[in-house]
């Protein structure tokens, strides 16, 4: 096992990219590739979870470094919320300054179908547990009012209007999974404010910011909530679906590469 930093030998990005469920082909885009699996690095828990590598990747995206995690530890796995706390802390250690999360959701908004793309504004906490319960010092008391950076916010959304690329925007609220949910919950999900539900990316966002990382994070539709269609729910279809809505978060972000992240 080797600290990240070292294993990264001079290399240094100042964007590093988690990959949900499905969305490996991301991967893809990358140039000058170096991989590196999480069994070498210090801290990296593998994902038991199928659709999820378990490999970091670093490269360029239009000639800018760049990290991927290719595969996220989730809490459902381990019962612990701060499950990504050390590949979050090494990549801060190593030069990362921003994060972008991207997942695989469900949609609650009925006018936003499976194979799109939502950018997350905001969240709802629905699990019951937060990753800094146990942290002892004052940092923990972390402000969430502009957790999702306004300003990444901006510039994915300029650069989407400027390519074409249609994005929704919505609140996600985070369910502990690995269930998917009921019909009642997805009904209350809808009433409490939420676009799309999900089983990540909220715990890392609030170690991001616990962390002084900027976050913005992306959902890719890969199915409509539990009872708005009848059908049941399943892992195989997330599968199945994301490849869809992760080509054009795909095009997004490398068209904000282009422009010059
Ligand atoms: N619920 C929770 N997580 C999900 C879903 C869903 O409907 N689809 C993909 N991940």
């Amino acid at each position: 096992m080797t600290k990240l930093k070292s294993v990264l030998d001079g290399f240094v990005a100042e964007t590093a990219l988690v990959l949900g469920s499905g969305l490996g082909s991301l991967v893809e885009r990358i140039e000058n590739q170096q991989r590196y699996s999480y069994e070498e690095l210090d801290g990296f828990l593998m994902s038991g979870v199928s659709g999820h590598a378990g490999e970091l990747v670093a490269g360029t995206i239009a000639g800018t470094n760049v990290l991927i995690l290719s595969g996220r530890a989730h809490y459902y796995e381990h019962g612990d919320a701060a499950a990504m706390r050390a590949p979050l802390e090494a990549l801060k250690t190593a030069g990362v300054k921003r994060l972008i999360l991207t997942n695989s959701a469900g949609s609650v908004n009925k006018d936003m179908a499976p194979g799109s793309v939502m950018q997350i504004k905001d969240h709802i906490n629905f699990s019951g547990t937060n990753p800094l319960i146990g942290e002892p010092s004052d940092d923990r008391f972390v402000g969430m009012t502009s957790a999702y950076d306004k300003q990444l916010r901006k510039t994915f959304r300029r650069i989407a209007e400027q390519n074409d690329i249609e994005i929704h925007r919505g609140v996600y609220m985070w369910f502990s999974g690995p269930t998917f949910e009921t019909p009642a919950e997805i009904k209350m999900a809808k009433r409490m404010g939420a676009d799309a539900v999900g089983m990540s990316t909220v715990p890392e966002v609030i170690l991001a910011r616990f962390l002084g990382l900027d976050a913005a994070a992306f959902s890719v539709i890969t199915n409509f909530g539990a009872g708005m269609t009848g059908d049941e729910l399943s892992h195989t279809e997330t599968k199945e679906m994301a490849p869809k809505g992760g080509e054009v978060l795909g095009r997004l972000i490398e068209a904000t590469f282009k422009a010059g992240f």
